[in-house]
């Protein structure tokens, strides 16, 4: 991309952001151990409703730390979208546990509920529940799963700050939900995650497997192996200055949502993200689009013309049962989710950042007339 190209994400860091990175600097409390982490764990367990925040290094780690601190191991199993990063189905293989994948809905991207309770076994243990770009999966079939057939509910929000799921937070539904604080997310800390829960032992566990599992008395000597997954204060400054203006940032994430999807209205080459649906109003975390089968070529090609013309996009997720690292590993073995697969050849979300003004949003909207011409 040439020279003032739109960035396919900008963050907005304008609030106290500065200020609180100074008071870092001022004190000396740059470790895991200053205020600000603190500040943010408890932030964020404000934000959705939970007793416990425990910060760590990325969503990807959080996702980790959940799983081992629920005891998944070998032998067991754990359902998820195969639309999806691929933190979620890597925290379940290196717990020694096995990945059962399922379909998006082809309107929400997230995964199908529809598709879950077919895929529940003996060695089921869990539902890994994953919002996607802006709109929550149908939470409520997959709690009622969970409780008839006694699964653990772990919540990926890492894309969903302040999104709602009929008027109740995302991040407050699983045993235990996580997020992340990477740029490109509604709160960011530079790299960053949280999770969130309200058992205490669950807590405990992710704090001590976030420490290295240094134990109280004697902390050199090790019972379990932990990672070192501590946040630092300079990251949480960052964090509670841009939690204080998430509301805001939501807002400015609507606005952005809706002038591309009325630009849009006439392009029928285009599938749109929904503006809403029967339990939540998307936020647009990022703005996919996805191309209809009249478009002669792929989402690759189409991204190649919209970076010819200074539009900088990402492609959408890959699906889980198409990973060469996972099928090596003999997963998935002729597994076909149609939806997932023509999400990750024919989708790709556009300029979506916080920093995106209007005057940007139009040169991307007149780019992708250009392109689809
Ligand atoms: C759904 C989902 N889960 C997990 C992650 C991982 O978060 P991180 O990039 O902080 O490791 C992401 C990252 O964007 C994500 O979109």
């Amino acid at each position: 991309m040439g020279e003032g190209a739109i960035p396919v994400n900008e963050p907005l860091l304008t609030g106290n952001e500065r200020r609180y990175l100074a008071e870092c600097i001022d004190t000396g409390w740059i470790s895991s151990e200053g205020p600000f982490v603190r500040r943010l764990e408890d932030g964020m367990a404000a934000l959705t409703g939970r007793r416990h925040g425990i910060a760590v290094t990325n969503g990807s780690a959080a996702l980790e730390c959940a799983v081992h601190a629920l005891g998944i191991g070998p032998g067991d199993e754990v359902i998820l979208p195969t639309f999806t990063i691929i933190s979620c189905a890597a925290a379940v293989v290196r717990a020694g546990a096995t990945p059962v994948l399922v379909d998006s809905d082809p309107s929400t991207w997230c995964m199908d509920v529809g598709q879950v309770e077919a895929r529940i076994t003996s060695r089921t243990r869990a539902i890994m529940a994953v919002h996607i770009y802006g709109l929550p999966v149908d939470m409520d079939p997959l709690v009622a799963l969970c409780e008839h057939y006694d699964l653990f509910l772990i919540e990926d929000a890492a894309e969903a700050h302040g999104l709602l799921y009929r008027r109740r937070p995302c991040g407050s539904f699983g045993q235990i939900s996580v997020f992340s604080f990477y740029p490109n997310k509604h709160v960011t800390t530079g790299e960053g995650g949280m999770i969130v829960t309200d058992d205490p032992d669950l807590a405990e566990k992710c704090r001590s497997l976030r420490n290295l599992c240094f134990q109280l008395g004697r902390r050199f000597v090790h019972e379990q192996l932990g990672w070192n997954l501590r946040m630092s204060n300079l990251q949480a400054a960052v964090g509670v200055a841009q939690l204080e203006r998430l509301q805001e940032h939501v807002e400015r994430k609507h606005r952005m949502g809706a002038r591309y999807t009325q630009e849009f209205q006439g392009v029928p080459s285009l599938q749109l993200p929904m503006p809403t649906t029967n339990y939540a109003e998307n936020v647009y975390w990022v703005f996919g689009v996805v191309l209809n089968k009249d478009v002669p070529f792929d989402a690759e090609h189409f991204a190649l013309r919209l970076a010819k013309l200074g539009v900088g996009t990402r492609p959408l997720f890959w699906p889980m049962h198409e990973q060469p690292v996972l099928q090596r590993m003999g997963l998935f073995r002729n597994e076909k989710h149609p939806v997932a697969e023509r999400l990750g050849r024919r989708g790709l979300y556009l300029p979506s950042g916080l920093a995106l003004t209007d005057p940007q949003i139009d040169t991307v909207v007149a780019a992708v007339r250009e392109a689809l011409r």
